[in-house]
């Protein structure tokens, strides 16, 4: 199994969530690599195997900077990403309460338009709880990548 780690992150924080998934995952059966976002287009979806979008949100409820290419790409392009399945492992602040998580919902969102298939819930981290998000992290990717291997079963 591969399994694409895209990143989009303002301060590192999602970058290093996505670094503690890779570790978690990577265990000589899954291949695992996470992406910074940075300079990526919607051909990245043209890669086998899985996704997991993690990213965090800026400004009013906007992707990080540089998320913003790919997001543009999506919204431009519009592929066909019915082949694609994907997770979302999301970064807010409740703070910011009228658009909390907006960053990965707006992933969220184009990506189901686009006709990929969400895996699992979207995580929606919270900066305000306290709770750190690199360890919730590795306990969200792999209850996902369990949900991934039950649908697998099951469409056998
Ligand atoms: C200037 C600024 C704007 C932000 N805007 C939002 C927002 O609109 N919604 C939200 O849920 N979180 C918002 N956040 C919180 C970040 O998404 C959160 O702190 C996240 O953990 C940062 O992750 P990163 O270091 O990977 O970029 C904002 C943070 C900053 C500093």
């Amino acid at each position: 199994m591969r399994i694409t780690i895209l990143v989009g992150t303002m301060t590192g924080t999602a970058q290093l969530c996505a670094q503690e998934m890779e570790l978690a995952l990577d265990d000589g059966e899954a291949r695992v690599e996470a992406l910074l976002m940075d300079g990526l287009g919607s051909g990245v979806f043209e890669r086998d195997g899985v996704f997991i979008i993690c990213t965090s949100t800026y400004g009013q409820g906007d992707v990080p900077d540089n998320a913003r290419a790919l997001y543009e790409d999506l919204q431009r392009k519009r592929p066909d990403l019915s082949r694609v399945r994907y997770g979302v492992f999301g970064l807010g602040d409740r703070t910011y309460a009228e658009t909390f998580n907006y960053g990965p919902k707006r992933f969220d969102d184009i990506l189901t338009e686009l006709g990929a298939t969400r895996i699992g819930e979207r995580h929606q981290h919270d900066a305000s709880s306290g709770v750190l998000p690199e360890e919730t992290a590795v306990e969200w990717c792999q209850q996902w990548v369990s949900k991934l291997q039950e649908g697998n079963r099951a469409s056998v």
